[in-house]
Order: structure tokens, then C-alpha cells, then sequence
């Protein structure tokens, strides 16, 4: 029995080391072309995958980290599949050869952050997810050679701080997922360069500030996602910025501060072609205490009113103020004439007493 288990062993190791072979457990098909290792609780990444290897899916496992000799020679893969493992570290130079890889998932994983040279070797990727991750902060280097990349998937992580310039290689980049992260506001140099960008979902943040040149270039954008955020005002300026085709806003689930001031802004966004604001009829008022709660549809009438009543009334007193300043002065003057009268008569009847 124990003979025969250490032969089974000797068979196993050599199949093991013999390269261009189906790795143990593994499926492989299409000529071992796309190799499956999916839900086999692996700790680490199969040895000696087939060069040929076009496909590799590892989803599932209990991958916890990527050495740098993880995927080497893997110079055919074009898919590699990596979410839900528990992925903490990626290795600097982990992904070097692998030139052709044109999309790469690692959802679901553990990772804080993605190691400065990560991008490196990665000039061919078209897709990259790292949604439901611990990323807190993204690196001005992380992503620079990513000069393929179509679509970006950060959204579910904690991202608080994004370095500015992270994205400045990105110029091809339609599609950029930030949602559900912490993002408290929008810089200036955020998307700068990302010209292509149709797509930009910063839902579900925590953004009370939106930097007033942060959509300049943004000349393809159809879509921007602001709702479930914390913005209480909006610029006009911001979005006029926007210098596109056509541009969808969703700003729903904010806490808006219903006055004049908003109003007007929303306004103006309203009458600018280009620019829809797809929720308008679902925005609410969360201030001032009297409309909290309220649609600002409902009231968004009314909101200048006030304003407007003020300005009559200031106007109506400059007019009223202005009118007697003027009767008076004719009255004085009329008094004064008279009085003049009176003193030319005055001496006259004095000289003539
Ligand atoms: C893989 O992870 C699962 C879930 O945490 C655990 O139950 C299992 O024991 C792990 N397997 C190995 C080989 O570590
Ligand atoms: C959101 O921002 C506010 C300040 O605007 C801060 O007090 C709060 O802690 C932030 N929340 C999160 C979850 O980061
Ligand atoms: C407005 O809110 C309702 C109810 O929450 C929702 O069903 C609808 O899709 C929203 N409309 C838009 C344009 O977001």
C-alpha cells in the first residue's frame, strides 16, 4: 500500500514538472488553450500552465498572494481570471511577460493596494477589475502603462485619496468605475487627459466638493454619475465645462440645500442642450429645515420667490426714497424761489418802508 501510494506520488511529481501538460485538477481544453482551475481551494498558482495557455481561470480559490514567478512565460495568455480568492499581496513584476494579456479580473480579493510597477508589461489590457477590494488610496505610478485600457473597474473598495495624474496614461480609457468608494471630493487633475472617457460612475461616495475644472476634458462623456453623495450646492461653472455631445447627470440621493442659489443652477444646466439631468424629478431638499424632505420640483418655483419679493421691495423703496427725494427737492426748490421772490421784494419793501 505504501509502495504503491509513493509510486502514485513519483507519477504525480512528474507530472507535475513535465511542462505543456494539464496542471493537476485542472481542466484543460482546446488543446490546453484555456485551463480552468476553478474552486479547488489552491493556495498558490499552478506550475508549468502550457505556454500555449490563452485562457487561465483561477477564480474561487484560496490564492493569497501573487509571486513574482506566478504567471512567467505565460506569454500567450490573453484572460486571466483571479476574483474571489483571498489575494493580499501582488508581487511587484508578477504580470512582466504577460504582453498580450488584453483583460484582467481580480474582484473579490483582499487587496490594499496595487504595488507601483503593477501596470508594468501590461501594455496590451484592454479590461481591468479590482471591484470588492480594500484599496484605500491609488498611486500617481500604479496604473501609468496601461495605455490600452478601455475600461476600469475600482468601484466597492475604500478608496479616499486618489493621487492626482493616477489616470494620466489612461488616454484610451471609456468606461472608469469609482463607485461605492470614499471619495470626499473631486480635484482638478483627477481626469485630466481621459478624452475618451464616455462613461465616469462616482456614485455612492461620500463628495460634498466638485472642483470647478474637474470635467474640463472629458470631451466624449455621456454619462456622469454624481447621485448618492453629499453635495449640498453645485456650480454652474462645473458643468458648463463640460464641453460634449450629450451628457447624462444623475445627481438623485444628495442632500440638496433648496434656495435660490441651486435653483438657478439647475436652471441653467437644464437650458444647456447637451447636458440631461435624468433624475431631477427625484431630487429632495434636505436643507433648509422648513423644505427638508421635500421635492425639489415641488418648490423649486417658489424658491426665487422670496428672493424675488426682497428685491421688489428693496426696489420699490429705492423707487419710493428716490420719488420723495425728488418732490421734496422740487418743493424745496419752489420754497426757495418763492423765498426768493420774498428777498427780492424783502429789500425792496424795506427800502421802500
Ligand atoms: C480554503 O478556504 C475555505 C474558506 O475559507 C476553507 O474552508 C478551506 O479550508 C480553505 N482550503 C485550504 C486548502 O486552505
Ligand atoms: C464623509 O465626509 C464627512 C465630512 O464631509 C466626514 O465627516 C465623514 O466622516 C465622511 N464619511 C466617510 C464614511 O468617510
Ligand atoms: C426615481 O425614483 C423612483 C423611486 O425611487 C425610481 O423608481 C426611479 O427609477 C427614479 N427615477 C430616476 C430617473 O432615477
Amino acid at each position: 500500500m505504501a509502495a504503491l501510494l509513493s509510486l502514485l506520488q513519483i507519477a504525480c511529481s512528474l507530472h507535475a514538472n513535465l511542462p505543456q501538460s494539464c496542471p493537476q485538477s485542472c481542466l484543460c481544453y482546446d488543446s490546453s488553450n484555456l485551463v480552468e482551475c476553478r474552486g479547488l481551494e489552491l493556495l498558490v498558482v499552478p506550475h508549468h500552465l502550457p505556454h500555449s495557455t490563452w485562457m487561465l481561470d483561477l477564480r474561487h480559490n484560496n490564492l493569497s498572494r501573487l509571486d513574482p514567478a506566478s504567471f512567467q512565460a505565460l506569454w500567450s495568455l490573453r484572460i486571466l481570471l483571479l476574483s474571489d480568492n483571498y489575494i493580499e499581496v501582488v508581487s511587484s513584476r508578477c504580470f512582466r511577460s504577460l504582453g498580450f494579456l488584453e483583460r484582467l479580473d481580480i474582484s473579490s480579493n483582499l487587496l490594499i493596494s496595487l504595488p507601483l510597477d503593477f501596470s508594468r508589461g501590461l501594455g496590451s489590457l484592454r479590461e481591468l477589475r479590482v471591484p470588492s477590494n480594500r484599496l484605500t488610496s491609488l498611486n500617481y505610478e500604479s496604473l501609468r502603462h496601461l495605455e490600452s485600457l478601455e475600461k476600469l473597474d475600482l468601484s466597492r473598495n475604500y478608496l479616499s485619496t486618489i493621487e492626482q495624474g493616477a489616470f494620466r496614461g489612461l488616454s484610451r480609457l471609456r468606461h472608469l468605475h469609482l463607485q461605492s468608494n470614499f471619495l470626499d471630493s473631486v480635484r482638478g487633475g483627477y481626469f485630466f487627459m481621459l478624452q475618451n472617457l464616455e462613461l465616469l460612475d462616482l456614485s455612492d461616495n461620500n463628495i460634498s466638493s466638485i472642483a470647478v475644472e474637474s470635467f474640463t476634458s472629458l470631451h466624449s462623456l455621456r454619462l456622469l454619475a454624481l447621485s448618492e453623495n453629499q453635495l449640498s450646492h453645485l456650480k454652474f461653472k462645473t458643468f458648463l465645462n463640460l464641453q460634449t455631445p450629450s451628457t447624462h447627470i444623475q445627481v438623485s440621493g444628495n442632500p440638496w440645500v433648496c434656495d435660490c442659489d441651486l435653483q438657478r443652477v439647475f436652471g441653467k444646466i437644464n437650458s444647456v442642450r447637451h447636458l440631461h439631468i435624468d433624475d431631477y424629478d427625484n431630487l429632495t431638499c434636505e436643507g433648509p429645515s422648513q423644505l427638508s424632505g421635500a421635492a425639489l420640483v415641488s418648490v423649486d418655483n417658489q424658491l426665487c420667490v422670496a428672493e424675488t419679493a426682497t428685491v421688489l421691495v428693496i426696489t420699490i423703496t429705492v423707487l419710493v426714497t428716490v420719488i420723495a427725494a425728488i418732490v421734496m427737492a422740487e418743493r424745496n426748490r419752489k420754497k426757495n424761489q418763492d423765498k426768493n421772490w420774498n428777498d427780492t421784494d424783502g429789500p425792496f419793501e424795506t427800502q421802500d418802508k
